[in-house]
C-alpha cells in the first residue's frame, strides 16, 4: 500500500486513474466474456474478482488517498467493480444452466428399455404339471417313486403278466433296444415302476411315479413316440376299487377344481383285474348340454387312461402276498390333461422347444 498523501496527485496513484481502472474493469469483463465453462469462470474470478486482482488492490489504495480525492475515485472503482461483479453473475447463471442441461441430457435414463437383454426362460408346462400332480399325493402322504426309461423286458412286461406270447403286448407298440437279446426296451408306460418298487419295499406301499414313456406311434397332432403318464399304485390290507374311485376323485377335484369327478368303464389290462378307464367329467360343459362343447367333442366327459385291482399274479411276480395284500393300480396320460387344461391344440408344440410356447406358461416355481 502506498503512503498516506496529503496532496491528491493521481500520479502518485496510478492505478486509480479513470483510464487505468477502466483498463482493469475492460480486462475482467473481457475474461469474464470469454469463460466458456464454470472452471474457466472461476479462474477468471480469482484473476479479477479475488483478493489480490487489481480492482481489489486498487480499492485498497484508496484508503492511502486524501480525503478530496476517495469520493470521485472510490466511485469509479466501486462502479468498475460492481459492473465486474455483475458480469460475473450473469455469466455463473448462463454457465451454470448450460451445465444442468448438459448433465441431464448425459444422463437421460429411458424408462421404456427393456431391463433385462437375457430374459430368464421359464420351465416347460410338463414339469410344472407332473411337479403339482405330485404334490396332490405327496399331500395324501404318498411317495413318489421314478424309473429308468431304458427298461428291462421283464420289469416292462413279464412281471405285469404280459408273457412273451400274451397277445396285449401288441397292445402296445415297443421300442426294442438293440442287440436283439438285450431283453432291453424304451418303457412302454410307468407300470414297470410298480414292479420295481414291490420288488424293493414292504407293504404298506402307496407311491405315484410320474415319467417319460416311449410308443411307436406317428408324430401327429394328438400323438407323439415319446410322451408322459403318472403311475399310481397302492398296496395294503383290504384295499378294493372304492379306494381307487375314491383317489381318482379327489385327484380331478384337485386338478380341475369341485364337481370333476370320475367314472369307470369296463377294459382289460393283464395287470389289473377288473380292469377300468377312466374318464372324468369334462371340465368345460361339466357334462351339461356337452353337444356344444368343444374341449370333450360331445361327450361330456375326457378321458384319463386305465386302472384296477392289482392282477395277483403281479403280486406274486413281484414277491407280494396276495392272500394278505390287495392294491390299486392307475396310469394316465400327462400330456393329455396340460392339452386340456391349457387348450393346447397340437401336441407337437409340447415337445418341439420353442421357448415361446413355454415362456406363455409364465414362470412357475
Ligand atoms: N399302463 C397302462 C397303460 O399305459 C395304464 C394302466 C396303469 C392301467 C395301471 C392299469 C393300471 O396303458
Amino acid at each position: 500500500m502506498s503512503g498516506p498523501n496529503t496532496e491528491y496527485d493521481p500520479v502518485a496513484v496510478t492505478p486509480l486513474q479513470a483510464d487505468q481502472v477502466e483498463a482493469m474493469r475492460d480486462q475482467a469483463l473481457a475474461a469474464i466474456a470469454a469463460a466458456e465453462d464454470l472452471k474457466a469462470l472461476a479462474q477468471a474470478r480469482s484473476e479479477h474478482v479475488g483478493d489480490r486482482s487489481p480492482l481489489a488492490l486498487a480499492n485498497r489504495e484508496i484508503g492511502a488517498l486524501p480525503p478530496q480525492a476517495r469520493k470521485e475515485v472510490g466511485q469509479r472503482v466501486g462502479q468498475a467493480r460492481g459492473a465486474v461483479a455483475q458480469a460475473l453473475a450473469a455469466r455463473t447463471e448462463v454457465l451454470e444452466a448450460e451445465h444442468e442441461e448438459r448433465t441431464l441430457l448425459a444422463e437421460t435414463v429411458d424408462v421404456t428399455l427393456p431391463t433385462r437383454r437375457h430374459p430368464a426362460g421359464s420351465r416347460h408346462p410338463i414339469t410344472t404339471l407332473s411337479d403339482r400332480i405330485a404334490d396332490i399325493f405327496v399331500a395324501m402322504g404318498w411317495e413318489i417313486a421314478e424309473g429308468p426309461q431304458v427298461e428291462a423286458e421283464w420289469l416292462n412286461f413279464d412281471a405285469l403278466n404280459l408273457g412273451p406270447d400274451h397277445p396285449a403286448r401288441t397292445m402296445q407298440d415297443t421300442f426294442w433296444l438293440e442287440p436283439a437279446d438285450s431283453a432291453l426296451v424304451l418303457r412302454t408306460h410307468t407300470s414297470p415302476v410298480q414292479a420295481r418298487t414291490m420288488l424293493t419295499r414292504e407293504p404298506p406301499i402307496y407311491v405315484a411315479c410320474p415319467g417319460r414313456v416311449y410308443r411307436t406311434d406317428e408324430v401327429d397332432a394328438t400323438h407323439s413316440p415319446v410322451f408322459h403318464q403318472v403311475e399310481g399304485l397302492v398296496i395294503d390290507e383290504g384295499i378294493t376299487m372304492a379306494h381307487l374311485k375314491g383317489t381318482l376323485d379327489h385327484l380331478t377335484t384337485a386338478l380341475f377344481g369341485e364337481g370333476i369327478t370320475t367314472r369307470f368303464r369296463p377294459s382289460y389290462f393283464p395287470f389289473t383285474e377288473p380292469s377300468a378307464e377312466m374318464d372324468m367329467v369334462c371340465f368345460v360343459c361339466r357334462g351339461v348340454d356337452p353337444e356344444q362343447c368343444r374341449t370333450c367333442r360331445g361327450e361330456g366327459w375326457i378321458e384319463l387312461g386305465g386302472c384296477g385291482v392289482v392282477n395277483p399274479r403281479v403280486l406274486v411276480a413281484c414277491g407280494v402276498d396276495p392272500d394278505r395284500y390287495t392294491g390299486f393300480a392307475f396310469g394316465f396320460g400327462i400330456d393329455r390333461i396340460l392339452m386340456f387344461r391349457h387348450t393346447v391344440e397340437d401336441l407337437r408344440d409340447v415337445f418341439e422347444g420353442d421357448v415361446r410356447f413355454t415362456s406363455a406358461f409364465g414362470v412357475e416355481i
